[in-house]
């Protein structure tokens, strides 16, 4: 009966595939009701005589079922863990996926690259709001309602009293209103115009500057920006300034470089002229000072202004502004 019990158990274990069998086996022989503990229990009906031989046996089995179950169990644990670790296993001789790498846009590499030329020179940094009032966007510029300049800016209006600015001047004034001189300060910042061709788009970037002090004159004006020109274009660029009109500048000037295009032998960019307007600028004219409270005969000083995506389509050889804004990666890629 004991060979027969051995036997029947290791048959019955070789189907055991996994925990859950295993488990069910275990209580189906060693468990309250099991086949072993009931033969255990049985013992008290044996004659005295032969129960210490019977009870041996009996143990000798339990020890041997318990010895199998100990090493199959060890079996299914390595194979699942094996099985575990299959499943979760990571091929680190696998290519990696490429992750492209980011870059500044095209346009704020031209604004820092320009900005750092002037504060090099010892320009400091100011903002302003881009929702402006009329006053601060035209008035105290000189440029009162009604005046044909406002036409020079088509402007988008909040309301009657509030504009987005249409340009970096009006923090000039902010700037002046809070301070007094010497002042040297750069205004980069957005500026909005309804306007939307291949050379414009409502909202752009312009870089303002600033410097006021006793003894400030046109030369001064020159030195830095040409001082300027030469740097992000290079020594050799041909630089002129030709008069012009601002309100808020007396006297005024445009200043052109030799197109770098064609290198001044005329092309579309610089429309045959071999010449391309770069900046506006000019000396603060007095109104502004007296709206800001300087004293006219004390200070004098100049102001420029230009547009960072005019100068970026030169320097790049761009002939769309609107690329700059569709944001194909194909293009911003080149940068
Ligand atoms: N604000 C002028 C413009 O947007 C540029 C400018 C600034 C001209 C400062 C002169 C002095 O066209």
């Amino acid at each position: 009966m004991t060979k027969d019990l051995k036997r029947v158990f290791l048959e019955e274990l070789r189907s055991v595939k996994s925990m859950t069998d295993l488990s069910h086996l275990r209580v189906k022989y060693l468990g309250r009701k099991g086949i072993i503990t009931l033969e255990l229990r049985s013992l008290s009906s044996i004659s005295p005589a032969d129960r210490p031989a019977a009870g041996k046996k009996i143990t000798s089995i339990k020890q041997f079922i318990e010895a199998e179950f100990a090493v199959v169990e060890s079996i299914l644990k390595r194979e699942e863990l094996q099985r575990e670790l299959q499943a979760n296993c990571i091929d680190v001789t696998l290519s990696g996926k490429f992750v492209p790498f980011g870059r500044q846009h095209p346009i704020s590499r031209m604004l820092s690259e320009i900005t750092d030329i002037f504060v090099t020179m010892g320009f400091g940094i100011e903002e302003g709001p881009e929702v402006e009032s009329d006053y601060y966007n035209f008035e105290s510029l000189n440029i009162p309602k009604d005046h044909p300049a406002r036409d020079m800016q088509d402007t988008f209006y909040i309301n009657d009293d509030m504009v987005l600015r249409t340009h970096t001047s009006p923090v000039q004034v902010r700037v002046m209103e809070k301070a007094r001189p010497p002042l040297m300060i750069i205004v980069p910042g957005k500026v909005y115009r309804r306007d939307a061709d291949i050379t414009h788009t409502p909202m752009f970037h312009q870089i303002e500057g600033l410097m006021v002090d006793r003894g400030i004159t046109f030369s001064n004006l020159k030195g830095v920006l040409e001082a300027f020109l030469y740097h992000l274009f290079g020594p050799d660029t041909p630089v002129r300034f030709r008069p012009s009109f601002f309100p808020f500048t007396e006297p005024s000037a445009e200043v052109d470089i030799g197109c770098i295009l064609c290198g001044g032998d005329g092309c579309n960019v610089c429309k045959g002229s071999g010449w391309v307007e770069i900046l506006g600028a000019g000396m603060v004219n007095p109104v502004v000072f007296e709206n800001v409270g300087y004293d006219t005969e004390e200070f004098s000083g100049f102001a420029f202004g230009m547009g960072v995506e005019r100068i970026a389509m030169l320097k790049y050889s761009i002939d769309d502004i609107r690329l700059f804004f569709e944001n194909d990666i194909r293009f911003l890629r080149q940068f």
